[in-house]
């Protein structure tokens, strides 16, 4: 059965890498997807590419740090179509780097886009979902929002917290007829790393750090994540690295802080500055 024919999805983030191949997934599926994305443009490409294979697709301008914006697009939707089914809460950002050369700055662009975007996006929803008696909220962690990870803390803060409330508004919501996943991505080749900020640190090595092979790609992403929300999944690791190191962490948290101590010796070569 195709859970997704015929439903009203919002993506946020959805220009660009993971939220971009959801929609067109989402298109695929016959769901009707309302674009959104603080780049306008590449909104606008994302939905005009869905509609040119047949499918319905409307672009919109959503800066998730605004909580004006993102009531403004659930209600519209809801005005538009009468319905909001998926409410897929995916923008992000990160800024890495060592805990003493982050910035409030920084900590708060973090935090108002991966976490804020996602408790405005959900809290919209679920107003709507709660009156409807249906709606599946899903939020994009990553395998980060699972354990922890060096020079990465405003990031795994926003992540461990996206975790933390999904799971907490999963068992809340599950009475009221709404469902809650989660998405727990390891590397997915898209434009985050590239978009990414790292103060102090060699970028173009952190990044080469990074073999080819571990990526996966945004499409297969999308498939992973879409088979986890029709199987009502809480957690929906992507990639064999999510699925193993959170094990790992789960199982032996020595041995796992003791392999991010090496870790994070290797990074520290790459700081620049004092
Ligand atoms: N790429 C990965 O390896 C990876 C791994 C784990 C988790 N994630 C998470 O997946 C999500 C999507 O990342 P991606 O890999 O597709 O990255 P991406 O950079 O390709 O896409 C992110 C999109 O978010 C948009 N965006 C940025 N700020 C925004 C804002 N304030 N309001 C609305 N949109 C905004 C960007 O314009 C872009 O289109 C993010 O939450 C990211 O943290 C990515």
């Amino acid at each position: 059965m195709n859970l997704f024919k015929d439903k009203v999805a919002i993506v946020t983030g959805a220009a660009s890498g993971i939220g971009q191949a959801l929609c067109e997934e989402l298109g695929r599926r016959g769901a009707l997807v309302i674009v959104t994305d603080i780049n306008s443009e590449g909104a606008e490409k994302v939905a005009s590419a869905i509609q040119a294979h047949g499918g319905r697709a409307t672009a919109r301008e959503v800066d998730v740090s605004k909580e004006e914006d993102v009531q403004n697009i659930v209600e519209r939707t809801v005005s538009e179509h009468g319905r909001l089914d998926f409410m897929f809460n995916n923008a992000g950002i990160d800024i890495g780097g060592e805990l003493r050369d982050l910035r409030t700055e920084h900590w708060r662009r973090v935090i108002d886009i991966n976490l804020w975007g996602v408790i405005y996006g959900s809290s919209a929803a679920y107003q709507v979902m709660v009156k409807q008696g249906y709606g599946h909220i899903v939020n994009t962690a990553s395998m980060v929002g699972l354990f922890p990870l060096p020079m990465e803390t405003a990031y795994v803060t926003a992540k461990h917290a996206v975790v933390g409330f999904s799971g907490s508004l999963y068992i809340e919501a599950a009475a009221l007829g709404v469902h809650v996943s989660v998405i727990c991505p390891d590397f997915v080749k898209s434009s985050f790393y590239k978009d990414s900020k790292h103060i102090n640190v060699d970028e173009a090595q952190l990044i080469s750090q990074i073999p080819d092979f571990v990526y996966v790609s945004p499409q297969r992403c999308a498939l992973i994540a879409l088979r986890g929300v029709a199987r009502k999944k809480l957690i929906v690791t992507v990639g064999i690295f999510s699925k193993l190191l959170w094990g790992l962490y789960r199982y032996t948290p020595t041995f796992f802080l003791l392999g991010q101590r090496i870790y994070a010796r290797r990074l520290r070569r790459l700081r620049i500055g004092p």
